[in-house]
């Protein structure tokens, strides 16, 4: 099993040294645990592809304290930066820009541009300090499966690594992925939302004025951006509240029900009541989907959220993406 410590100065330490030493570490974020390595450590970066089993041309996302250490990876930084960072960070905004040379191309998948975000979360703060400079990390579960929110989750994934160095810093407080935003070389180019996230789109609009956020449906755009991912073993739909008691009436095969009521779920199927508050609902979805499988029922049948606005956006989108199995082949 991997080895899950609780974060105290003495392991974050000990995690430091390990990544200097070009080692792959857990760490919490306030979106997901991330599967860290030093960004300027070619060697380390490839073994978070290999351990995460993730496609090569899939890029990452540089991990940074600050705007300063932002800078440092990027070739320009413009007003546009300059207001997001101050406006959303420490947080779970994501800016894609265009790399600084010295950065090495698998750290981007090759890509002339890299993500960038400063996360808020103690403890990978303390890490990024510890350390000293920015730590590429992707969620820190295995490539397309659910992403992980709890160090227990990690350790789920990763069962069989006995050397992985798991920080515990409790249950993630956003529980879905930061928003990820792309900023073009020319001011005057559209910006666009690449994955919906931890920062809405009415708030980056809010700053910025227009910013494109393309439907999941028809968002081929982001690399690493399948409608696959995130999904749970269990096939899963997605199915309108007004609809729920009919579709399940009409299954006779047991389902783990994702609903906000569980009154009319009944034997053989079960409830996994979610919170009605988005911001509650973001931060349970991914216990909740391993739960669901963990039941092991024939089937998943998750409720549609009715409001889309705000936060809800990137619930859809990360729930599109857990049903886009059953969709493409129902
Ligand atoms: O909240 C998060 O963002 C978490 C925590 C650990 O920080 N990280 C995370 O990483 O979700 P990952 O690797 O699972 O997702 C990164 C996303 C992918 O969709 C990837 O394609 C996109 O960011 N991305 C990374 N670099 C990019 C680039 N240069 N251009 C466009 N998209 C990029
Ligand atoms: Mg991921």
């Amino acid at each position: 099993m991997p080895r899950v410590v609780q974060a105290t100065d003495v392991a974050v330490r000990e995690a430091a040294l390990l990544l200097r030493r070009g080692g792959v570490v857990t760490m919490p974020t306030e979106t997901v645990y991330g599967l860290a390595a030093d960004t300027f450590n070619a060697e380390a970066i490839a073994r978070v592809f290999q351990l995460k089993d993730r496609p090569a041309d899939n890029p990452l996302i540089a991990h940074v304290l600050d705007e300063s250490q932002a800078r440092r990876l990027a070739a320009h930084w413009d007003d546009r930066c300059r207001k997001l960072a101050e406006k959303f960070w420490p947080g779970p905004l994501t800016i894609v820009v265009r790399k600084a040379r010295d950065v090495p191309a698998i750290a981007t998948a090759g890509l002339e541009t890299i993500a960038i975000r400063a996360p808020s979360h103690p403890v990978a703060r303390r890490l990024l300090v510890a350390f000293g400079g920015p730590l590429s990390a992707p969620s820190a579960n295995r490539s397309g499966a659910v992403s992980p929110t709890t160090a227990a989750h990690v350790a789920q994934d990763f069962a069989g690594m006995d050397d992985l160095l798991i920080l515990d810093g409790g249950a993630c407080a956003i529980g879905i992925e930061s928003t990820v935003l792309e900023l073009p070389d020319a001011i005057a180019a559209r910006l666009r939302v690449l994955r919906p996230g931890g920062v809405t789109v009415e708030s980056l609009r809010a700053v910025l004025g227009e910013v494109d956020a393309p439907w999941i449906e028809k968002q081929a755009a982001g690399p690493g951006t399948s409608p696959a991912h995130y999904a749970p073993r269990t096939p899963a739909e997605l199915v309108a509240g007004e609809a729920l008691a009919s579709r399940l009436a009409s299954r006779r095969e047991s389902a783990a029900v994702l609903c906000f009521n569980q009154s009319g779920i009944a034997s053989p199927h079960r409830a996994i009541v979610m919170p009605a508050e988005a911001e509650a609902y973001a931060a349970k979805l991914y216990d909740a989907l391993r739960e669901a499988d963990a039941l092991k029922m024939a089937r998943m049948v998750i409720e549609l959220p009715p409001r889309t606005d705000g936060l809800w956006a990137a619930i859809h989108d990360r729930l599109r993406r857990a049903t886009a199995r059953q969709r493409e082949k129902p």
